[in-house]
Formats: structure tokens, C-alpha cells, sequence
């Protein structure tokens, strides 16, 4: 399915054709793929190089664990999450390991994280589909997260699947066209609300 984003300027393949779709294949994906999408989380830039990301991974063809975490999305995701290969949280830890001063960066930083995996992901031809739609304090229980972290999104991931064999309201949602805010609501130069004059 052609969901390629229809830009306004020049930008590369990997951003353009990353996408979030709910269609996905039950197909597996193999250990080293997704240890690549973890390497190039690992890979991005945090305030102080803090790293103030953990993620729990839960695969398919470990049943029990996958339906545990399936368990904590809300019912509207586990819909269509349950055919995902993949099932992952991102956790974030609120403070400085080294100090204790908080973190203001923390969620910035765990975000900048998945969004490298995403990209990557898009490169091995899979998809990512990040949740803000999951219970963080069932999480808290289920995998013992600590104090001081805090389980910020949960992410489906796999094989792009058949966005005909999706139920409603699904289907609709996923053959609708991508829609952005333009690049002049929100790049500004000067004072707020002045669009950037590069951009004129
Ligand atoms: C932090 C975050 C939380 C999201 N939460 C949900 C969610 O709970 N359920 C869902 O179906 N999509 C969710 N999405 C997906 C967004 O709706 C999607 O990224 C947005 O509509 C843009 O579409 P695109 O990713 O295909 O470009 C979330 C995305 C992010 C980054």
C-alpha cells in the first residue's frame, strides 16, 4: 500500500515511507533484525549521553509472554496489535542515574530513541507502530518496573500485513491519506508565531 508521505520538500526514502500502519503480518521477525532495531535505539543522542531508555520486548512465538503484554494495551490497539510479530514498552528513567537531579530531557530523549528503531525498522522493510494507549501501572507490575522509570509507550512491530483483512473502524483509518500541520504553523523565526522567513 502506497502510504508514502507526500512532502512539500525534499526529504529521504526512510522518512518518507515510515508509516504506522494496524494491517500486520503474523510473520516473525528474525533475532538479528530486531536486535538492529535496539542497536540503532541505542545509537541516539541524549541529553548528557544519559541513554534514559529501557524497552521489555515480548516476541509471537513466545505465547505467553506476548499475550501478557498484549494484555496491557487498550482494548482499541490490542485489535489490531495482537497480529503483530513484536510487542514492545519504552520506559524512561525520570532522573539523572547519577545524581538524582530530575531529568527534563528523560521523555525527549527515549522519544528520539524509538524513532531511530522506527527508522531502521523502515530500512529492514518493517513497521512500528507506537502506542500511547496501554495501562503504564499494569506494566509496572507485570515486568517489576522501578521506581524512578516510567513506561511511556508501548510499539507493535513487524511485516506489513493485508489492509483489506482489517475490521472497522480499522480498515477506514488505514487507507485514509496521511495528513501533516504545514512546515509554516510550526518553524518560526524572531518571535512565536512568525513563520521561519526561510521558509517564505
Ligand atoms: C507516542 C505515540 C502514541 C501513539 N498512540 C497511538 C495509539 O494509542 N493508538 C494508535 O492506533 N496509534 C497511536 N499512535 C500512532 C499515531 O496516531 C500516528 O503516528 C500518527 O497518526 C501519524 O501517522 P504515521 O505514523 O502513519 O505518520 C501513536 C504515535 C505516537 C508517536
Amino acid at each position: 500500500m502506497d502510504k508514502v508521505a507526500k512532502t512539500d520538500h525534499s526529504i529521504n526514502d526512510l522518512i518518507s515511507h515510515r508509516w504506522s500502519p494496524r494491517a500486520f503480518s503474523e510473520k516473525l521477525v528474525p533475532a538479528d533484525a530486531l536486535a538492529s532495531l535496539f542497536e540503532a535505539a541505542r545509537w541516539a543522542p541524549s541529553s548528557s549521553n544519559e541513554q534514559p531508555w529501557a524497552y521489555i520486548v515480548a516476541t509471537r512465538d513466545v505465547p505467553g509472554e506476548f499475550a501478557s503484554m498484549l494484555g496491557t494495551l487498550v482494548e482499541f490497539n490490542a485489535g489490531w496489535a495482537k497480529h503483530a510479530a513484536v510487542l514492545a514498552i519504552a520506559v524512561s528513567e525520570n532522573a539523572f542515574a547519577k545524581t538524582g537531579a530530575p531529568n527534563r530531557n528523560a521523555h525527549y530523549d527515549t522519544g528520539a530513541a524509538s524513532a531511530l528503531l522506527c527508522i531502521e525498522a523502515t530500512a529492514r522493510g518493517l513497521f512500528v507502530h507506537q502506542m500511547a494507549g496501554f495501562d503504564p501501572e499494569k506494566a509496572r507490575q507485570i515486568y517489576g518496573i522501578p521506581a524512578g522509570w516510567e513506561a511511556i509507550a508501548a510499539l507493535a512491530i513487524g511485516y506489513a500485513g493485508d489492509p483489506n483483512a482489517l475490521p472497522q473502524p480499522y480498515k477506514d483509518r488505514e487507507l485514509a491519506e496521511r495528513t501533516r500541520k504545514p512546515i509554516s504553523e510550526f518553524v518560526m523565526t524572531g518571535k512565536w508565531g512568525h513563520t521561519a522567513s526561510f521558509l517564505s
